[in-house]
């Protein structure tokens, strides 16, 4: 992989939320180059601010401070990008096809001659007889299928994704998992990725980028996923580099979710060895009561 010129350059970007109660100050001071071809991603507690680096990557939001330099020569910022929401975000009024073709026609492309490659791409995803429905009568795990097969109508150089399978069964996301491996090893397409996933983000990655608890939330750690391509998950399920992988990340999230102050990852406490995997999932995504 090329490492020399980074595709984007994200250096010490910071927002803040203007609220109602005052200023919120959601990042800090977050930067990481991300090279061409590489699949990045990012994991972090609920509310660290995940979404709302992807949005500004995406340029759908604003930064209060910090850079983000694209290299211009290898991607077009405004053609080239592909989104996929946390929320499948299809427009009700149009048809499965029509949400598919919709960066087709933003982008001034000849609608009649994608029809086919949208078609491939529902088939892609599992929707094949969908065409003709329309997003109301699907279920929340198909709607968000149809905005992964949008997003990649176009062939975008650098596709973000924010969760985009966390609304799927566990054997559709394994389907997608390994679609969206094999589209990246064809296309050659970087990629920016949002998941609460451990396993996920280690299959998946090239790199994943930890982020520390908001408000003012930063990079705790980013660690590089050296496994051989291409990635067999049942075959890796036994092997002892991935293992230490998904422990590295399990441990950051863990540690920093249970004792934000401290940035000191020796730092475990006493009962981290008694807390049960699920929990800590939970724990992670943020849907456990506190
Ligand atoms: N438009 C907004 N106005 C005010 N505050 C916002 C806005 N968008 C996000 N925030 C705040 O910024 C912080 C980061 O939000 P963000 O959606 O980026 O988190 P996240 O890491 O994606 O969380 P999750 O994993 O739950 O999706 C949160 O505290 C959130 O309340
Ligand atoms: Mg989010």
């Amino acid at each position: 992989m090329a490492k020399e010129k980074p595709l984007l350059s994200i250096q010490n970007v910071k927002k803040v939320f203007k609220t109602r109660d005052g200023e919120l100050e959601a990042l800090g001071d977050v930067s990481f180059d991300v090279h061409p071809g590489e699949f990045v991603s990012i994991v972090g507690p609920s509310g660290c601010g995940k979404t709302t680096i992807l949005k500004i990557v995406a340029g759908l939001l604003a930064k209060s401070a910090g850079v983000i330099h694209v290299d211009e020569k290898q991607f077009d910022p405004t053609r080239d990008v592909g989104f996929v929401f946390q929320a499948a975000s299809l427009l009700p009024w149009r048809s499965v096809l029509d949400n598919v073709l919709l960066p087709i026609e933003i982008l001034r492309m000849d609608k009649a001659a994608m029809k086919t490659k949208a078609a491939e791409l529902l088939g892609l995803v599992g929707l094949r007889d969908f065409e003709d429905s329309y997003p109301n009568e699907l279920s929340g795990g198909m709607q968000q299928r149809v905005s992964i097969a949008r997003a990649l109508i176009h062939d975008p150089k650098l596709l973000l994704m924010d969760e985009p399978f966390g609304a799927l069964d566990a054997l559709t996301r394994a389907h997608m998992q390994e679609s969206l491996m094999e589209i990246q090893n064809e296309l050659g397409n970087t990629v920016i990725m949002i998941t609460h996933d451990v396993d996920e983000a280690v299959l998946l990655s090239d790199r994943i980028v930890m982020m520390t608890n908001g408000p003012a939330a930063t990079i705790g750690e980013i660690l590089d996923i050296k496994l051989e391509r291409p990635r067999n998950r049942v075959e890796l399920a036994d092997s002892a580099e991935y293992n230490h992988y998904r422990a590295a990340v399990l441990k950051f999230l863990y540690e920093r979710q249970r004792n934000p102050e401290s940035n000191d990852s020796s730092s475990t406490p006493d009962d981290a060895e008694s807390a049960g995997e699920d929990r800590l999932l939970h724990v992670v995504k943020g849907t456990e009561a506190a």
